[in-house]
């Protein structure tokens, strides 16, 4: 079973997206050092939340039985996302409240082998954008090296790429959209 760290931000993003969200944001933040490589990722949804006997329900991995979608390649979800976290040194944190919305942390070793593999950033983040629901999304992206300061730091707002591209319906919005997300990356 191949899966990335990929898979599972777009997952928990797309929960946020489907929460009732006006504003979603992602924020991935990767830090290599001696000591550690880890990535980190937020989520965060203004959405409709979910009080204690829901979260604990949407996070025991009993629930998540693979009938709603048998086609997919991996359980998704947030026991899939605990399991994996746990599993490879990393960890987790989901506050949430009914009516004012979520927030799913994720950390992970990135030198740890059964951390998955976290790759194509501009990927991601099209995807992402493409989620109906939420009028606006806010996707940040840090990287920082070993001294401290980020060698990698933007912030991309939906409504100012729907401003600049028309609209993400049509395949020449699209080209463009990739084309400007993996300029940013490759500063
Ligand atoms: N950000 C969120 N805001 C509100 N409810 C959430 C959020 N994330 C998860 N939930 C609740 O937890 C449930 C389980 O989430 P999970 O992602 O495992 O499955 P799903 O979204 O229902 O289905 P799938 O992800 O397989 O399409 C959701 O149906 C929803 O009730
Ligand atoms: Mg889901």
């Amino acid at each position: 079973m191949h899966f990335t760290l990929n898979d599972l931000i777009v997952d928990i993003t797309q929960n946020g997206a489907e929460s009732g969200a006006e504003l979603v944001e992602l924020f991935i933040a990767e830090t290599y050092s001696p000591e550690k490589a880890e990535i980190r990722f937020t989520v965060r949804d203004n959405g409709k939340g979910m009080d204690k006997e829901t979260l604990q329900r949407a996070t025991d991995p009993f629930v998540t039985d693979g009938v709603k979608h048998p086609h997919r390649k991996v359980g998704l979800g947030l026991p899939f996302l605990i399991q994996t976290a746990e599993q490879s040194g990393g960890g987790w944190n989901i506050d949430s409240m009914p009516g004012k919305g979520t927030t799913v942390t994720a950390w992970f070793d990135l030198r740890n082998i059964d951390t998955p593999p976290f790759e194509d950033i501009p990927g991601l983040f099209r995807t992402v954008l493409m989620f109906e629901g939420p009028r606006e999304m806010l996707l940040r992206r840090i990287r920082k090296g070993a001294n401290g300061s980020p060698d990698l730091d933007y912030e991309i707002r939906k409504t100012d790429i729907l401003g600049a591209l028309g609209s993400l319906d049509d395949a020449e919005s699209l080209i463009l959209l990739k084309d400007y997300l993996q300029s940013l990356e490759d500063e």
